[in-house]
């Protein structure tokens, strides 16, 4: 797949430029402007062009916010400009509105999990599409999860109770059609869990009644 090639390239040059301490990880750098590519380089990135200092220092808030500990990006913000605007969603992409039907969220998500220092991950109005995938639990460090107002839509995969140290997961504004997990109790330090203007079904688990605040 064309997302393994990728991955490839970047641990063959993280192994030639690892050397640098201080700086963001060229590793890292190249993780970032490959996860642009993936986001077909929204309005909020384009400051990283023809940028060759540290992308730790290249923060432009609200629209994007880069923070870094130990030369390693700890929170990544990134607010689009595709607010979700169709009331209905047949899981293929919708020109203007979603990213290309090239996008991929498996490459996306994979390139996205080399990132393992994330503790904070924000991604709205992006146009991303398509179903979560299962390997976003990789990113072990993750506090808070924001992937409001994009194009989400199938279940919620279970393994993102391995996140054991979520605080936050708000998926707001997506197309989210399954069934409410029962799991999200088993992620003890959840306090904020927000899944409003979805297309859930069913009830609302009881076992969900211990977080702290909860929004549908
Ligand atoms: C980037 O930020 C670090 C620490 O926050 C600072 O030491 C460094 O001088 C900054 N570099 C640039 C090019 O602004
Ligand atoms: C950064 O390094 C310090 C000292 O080694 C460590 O205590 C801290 O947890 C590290 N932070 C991250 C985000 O890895
Ligand atoms: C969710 O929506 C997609 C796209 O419309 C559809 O293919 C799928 O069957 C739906 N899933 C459920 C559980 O309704
Ligand atoms: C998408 O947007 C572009 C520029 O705003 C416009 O020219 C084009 O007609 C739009 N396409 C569709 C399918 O709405
Ligand atoms: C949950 O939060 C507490 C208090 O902030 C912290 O000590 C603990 O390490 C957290 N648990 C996990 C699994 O991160």
């Amino acid at each position: 797949m064309r997302c393994s090639n990728l991955v490839v390239m970047v641990v063959l040059s993280w192994i030639f430029f690892a050397s640098s301490t201080h700086q963001l990880r060229y590793y890292e750098t190249q993780i970032l402007l490959q996860l642009r590519k993936h986001l077909e380089n929204p309005m909020p990135l384009a400051i990283w062009e023809n940028y060759n200092g540290d992308l730790c220092n290249l923060s432009s808030p609200p629209q994007m916010i880069i923070k870094c500990e130990n030369s390693s990006v700890t929170e990544l913000r990134i607010m689009g400009e595709k607010s979700v605007k169709v009331s209905e969603f047949n899981g293929f992409a919708i020109p203007n509105q979603t990213l290309s039907g090239s996008f991929s969220i498996d490459c996306f998500v994979t390139t996205l999990t080399r990132l393992t220092s994330l503790k904070v991950l924000s991604l709205v109005s992006l146009g991303i599409w398509g179903h979560l995938p299962d390997k976003i639990h990789r990113l072990y460090s993750l506090e808070a999860l924001d992937m409001s107002s994009n194009f989400i839509f199938g279940s919620i995969p279970s393994e993102i109770s391995r996140l054991v140290k979520l605080q936050t997961l708000t998926l707001d504004g997506n197309f989210v059609n399954d069934t409410i997990p029962e799991w999200f109790d088993s992620l003890t330090n959840l306090t904020v869990l927000s899944l409003q203007n979805n297309r859930l079904k069913g009830q609302i688990p009881s076992t969900i009644s211990r977080i702290f605040n909860f929004y549908f």
